[in-house]
């Protein structure tokens, strides 16, 4: 059998660009979906026969029953959310069991966390989406988080690291805000119960995967959020707080980088935001509310995650150029080309005025620029149906070539509609 391809899918903006649908329609050609980073303040959404299917830990080829699933070293794991979501996935007929994995060395989301990114975000606003992430992450750079791997210690080797936590980082906190954590002994109690829910979950894969991608090939490696998210090359600090670019699969995947075929970057066909930070192409009130929808539709631009309503603004085409070239993009996905359609003129952003194409490392820098647009014309009517280029309306057709041609990248695969169906390859 000819080896198959492995591919990283990432998004080039700040989240959401629709990453699930296109991971979901490679999916069929791979057989392991690895999610690299982030934990639940991912929403990853699907629609397959008119059924909605939103994932936050769990990887998306898991919606697809042959594929196996693992959730890698660097992601940050919350058990009970996991459960919740595992819970829901069963309530839709998706079998989990015996094909989805977490790597030992994943950390572990803590009630803790969730209750410092509450009071970081009454003082330091970023608009996160108050799942936990950052504490998680800043405990494993200060090399105090709890990996899953440890909980195989027991009990009483994790009440032990709860109690060191509480004393050297959590009374710090306490001492400061005036408030109490939760008794590391009924933490302890509710981790242990998690993992007697889920069973033989934790297993390390990584010689495993190393193999698969020498010999046969088929490892999808899933990003979340997206390229200007990154904790290193996005709006920091507006940003979250692990690695989204392509070359952050390193942080779950032991082994050599050059094995992967493909590197598939996924945008809408304009662009959103959730939470603080610079947008440089955010759109007046009338434009936003066009992008973004009444909410009355599922894809509407309002969060998987937290229900916000999404900012919407044109397509950034700075942006684009950037995140293709550092992310090392072979392929282009373009999704929600059909809510456009109506929209006339439709903006594209080409260059920032005296920047051109350069994303300033400074983010008061960014928020002052000021994008050059160009107009393309409209174009109108029910777009979902299609299947192929030939197809798409002139105008369409016009913009698209403009993007790709800014990318330097070929679009690959252009999104009409949300369902795993509604989709051009090209
Ligand atoms: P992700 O986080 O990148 O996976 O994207 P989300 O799932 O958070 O957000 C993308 C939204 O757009 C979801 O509501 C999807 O169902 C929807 N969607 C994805 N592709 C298309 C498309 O081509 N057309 C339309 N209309 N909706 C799409
Ligand atoms: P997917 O995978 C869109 C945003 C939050 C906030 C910032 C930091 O669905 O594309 P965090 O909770 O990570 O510390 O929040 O990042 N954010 C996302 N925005 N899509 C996401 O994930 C996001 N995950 C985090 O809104 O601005
Ligand atoms: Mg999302």
């Amino acid at each position: 059998m000819a080896k198959l391809d492995n591919i990283i899918v990432v998004g080039l903006f700040w989240g959401d660009e629709g990453k699930a649908k296109i991971i979901d329609y490679l999916s069929k050609a791979v057989e392991i979906i690895i999610r690299f980073q982030g934990g639940a303040n991912a929403g990853h959404s699907v629609e397959i026969d008119g059924k909605r299917y939103v994932l936050h830990q769990v990887p998306t080829g898991i919606l697809r029953p042959e594929k196996q699933c693992i959730m890698g070293a660097g992601t940050v794991i919350n058990l009970q959310s996991l459960i919740e979501e595992l819970h829901t996935l069963e309530s839709q007929g998706i079998e989990w069991r015996g094909r989805l994995s977490i790597d030992p060395r994943a950390h572990i989301v803590l009630p803790y966390h969730k209750q410092i990114e509450k009071i970081f975000e009454s003082h330091h606003k970023i608009g996160t989406t108050i799942r936990g992430i950052g504490p998680a992450y800043s405990d494993k750079a200060l090399r105090i988080g709890i990996r899953i791997g440890e909980l195989s210690l027991g009990i009483p080797q994790i009440e032990k690291k709860l109690d060191q936590w509480i004393k050297n980082v959590g009374v710090l906190y306490s001492q400061y805000y005036n408030f109490e954590f939760q008794s590391p002994r009924i933490v302890a109690k509710d981790l242990m119960e998690s993992m007697q829910f889920l069973g033989n979950i934790v297993i390390d894969k990584t010689m495993y995967l190393d193999e698969i991608a020498r010999t046969k090939g088929g490892i999808l490696a899933e990003g979340a959020q997206g390229t200007m998210l990154s904790i290193n090359w996005g709006t920091y600090p507006y940003v979250t707080s692990s690695e989204t670019i392509a070359g952050g699969s390193a942080e779950s995947l032991c082994m050599d980088l050059r094995l992967f075929d493909r590197i598939v970057g996924v945008s809408k066909a304009f662009c959103t935001r959730v939470g603080m930070g610079a947008f440089p192409t955010e759109g007046d009130e009338n434009t936003q509310r066009k992008l973004r929808g009444s909410g009355e539709k599922d894809t509407d631009e309002f969060g998987a995650t937290t229900g916000r309503p999404r900012r919407c603004g044109w397509l950034d085409g700075v942006v684009l150029k950037n995140s293709s070239r550092i992310n090392g993009i072979d392929e282009l996905a373009l999704t929600k080309l059909d809510v456009l359609s109506g929209i006339n003129p439709i903006k594209l952003a080409v260059e920032y005025k005296s920047l051109r194409f350069n994303i300033p490392s400074l983010h008061s820098e960014l928020e002052n620029v000021e994008p050059i647009y160009e107009n393309f014309e409209g174009f109108n009517g029910n777009i979902t149906e299609i299947r192929n280029w030939e197809d798409i309306p002139k105008n369409a057709k016009l913009y698209i070539r403009r993007i790709q041609e800014l990318s330097g990248s070929p679009v690959k695969f252009i999104g009409v509609g949300p369902d795993r169906e509604d989709i051009i390859t090209i």
